[in-house]
């Protein structure tokens, strides 16, 4: 006989990742074009070679130690912070499902401004929880977030409010005073910045952490260090929450591998640099091309926002698909409608390919 699973994953759909379609142009989850740092490939295979990573060995305390120092000193904060202060998990996805463990339980609340990154609601759901979606401002103001109805959202049972900054899919990045009015705005609630993208933005969040104990900061090696298929991210958190992250995490969430390619992708500066280099040129590039068919939003990710209106998404991302390019239909993100694409920021000659099929 069949048991009853939770009656909340009736309600909750599966993630969908961008397509994977063999021999495509794969432009439709915001990885890295120029793959991982050479150095941390290297790194990967010396370390086995020579017996320093030893596969057999459960992940040793040690390195993910010197993962969190070496991240202090890539943000910054190597004498304002500690390595409490740096919690590791399984990518950003890992270290979302631990706070949404921490802060949600049953019948709590989490505001999420929409369109936005779909794992933040499936994850409150799946706790228990009750997501509460608002609008981003559109027209003028680019998708950014809309405090006073963010503010007006909340009451005793809300727990978090999700913020990416930049946001996928929108691109635009929350100005920090904006984001200091809404922190101010609700003491307590935990403001929860997801800077997956930061690394291709001209401004960052995370010294706000430093400033106020209801934010925290999610970052990944999915993206600009081209880390993905290894699930490694962090969070900066405020020093009180250290001791209830290390409760709920999982333990060796972050395995051997990843952490030596992070330290080591951390280390490489030349490559991270070309990789952020490549990506802010080529957005350009990408973004002068099609405005010339389509309204195309500023990005400070690795992707641009595409409305290909009177046309619908799918019209167009299947129009893509038969000529081997893979994009992502926004009709799939809440609150977006449905005349959204979102393509990643590819090598030139996949941009020019891009262009050529949407002329
Ligand atoms: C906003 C945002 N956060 C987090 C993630 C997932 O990051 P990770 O690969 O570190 O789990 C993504 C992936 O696309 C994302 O768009």
């Amino acid at each position: 006989m069949q048991v009853p699973v939770r009656s909340c994953l009736e309600w909750i759909e599966e993630y969908k990742p961008g397509r994977m379609v063999k021999g495509a142009i794969k432009l439709s989850s915001n990885e890295n074009p120029l793959g991982p740092s050479p150095r941390a490939i290297r790194e990967i295979v010396k370390s086995i070679e020579e017996g320093t990573l030893n596969l057999s060995l459960y992940p040793w305390e040690g390195e993910e130690e010197e993962l969190r120092d070496e991240i202090l000193r890539y943000i910054g904060f190597g004498t304002r912070m500690k390595k409490e202060n740096i919690a590791v998990g399984a990518g950003v996805d890992g270290v979302l499902d631990t706070l949404v463990k921490m802060f949600i339980e049953s019948g709590n609340e989490a505001i999420i401004p929409v369109p936005t990154f779909s794992l933040y609601e499936s994850l409150v759901k799946i706790a228990g929880g009750i997501p509460r979606y608002v609008k981003r401002e559109r027209g003028e103001e680019h998708f950014n977030i809309p405090v006073k109805r963010l503010t007006a959202t909340c009451n005793e049972k809300t727990k978090i409010i999700f913020i990416s900054s930049p946001n996928n899919p929108t691109g635009n990045c929350v100005p920090v005073d904006r984001m200091r009015d809404l922190i101010e705005s609700v003491p307590g609630v935990m403001v929860v910045i997801d800077e997956a993208y930061v690394e291709f933005a001209d401004s960052s969040l995370v010294n706000l952490v430093t400033e106020y104990d209801n934010v925290l900061v999610l970052r990944t090696f999915s993206k600009a260090f081209g880390l993905a298929g290894l699930r490694v991210g962090y969070a900066v958190i405020p020093e009180w929450l250290a001791n209830h992250y290390k409760k709920v995490s999982m333990p060796f969430s972050v395995n051997s591998v990843a952490i030596t390619a992070a330290i080591a992708a951390l280390r490489d500066k030349e490559h991270l640099r070309r990789s952020v280099e490549l990506v802010q040129h080529e957005r350009q590039f990408l973004i002068e091309n099609l405005q010339r068919f389509f309204k195309v939003y500023p990005s400070e990710a690795n992707f641009v926002f595409v409305d290909v209106s009177p046309a619908k998404s799918y019209e167009v991302y299947d129009a893509l698909m038969k000529r081997g390019i893979i994009v992502r239909d926004c009709s799939t993100f809440r609150g977006a409608g449905d005349s959204f694409i979102r393509i990643t920021v590819g090598t030139r000659e996949q941009n020019e390919k891009v262009v050529e099929a949407l002329n």
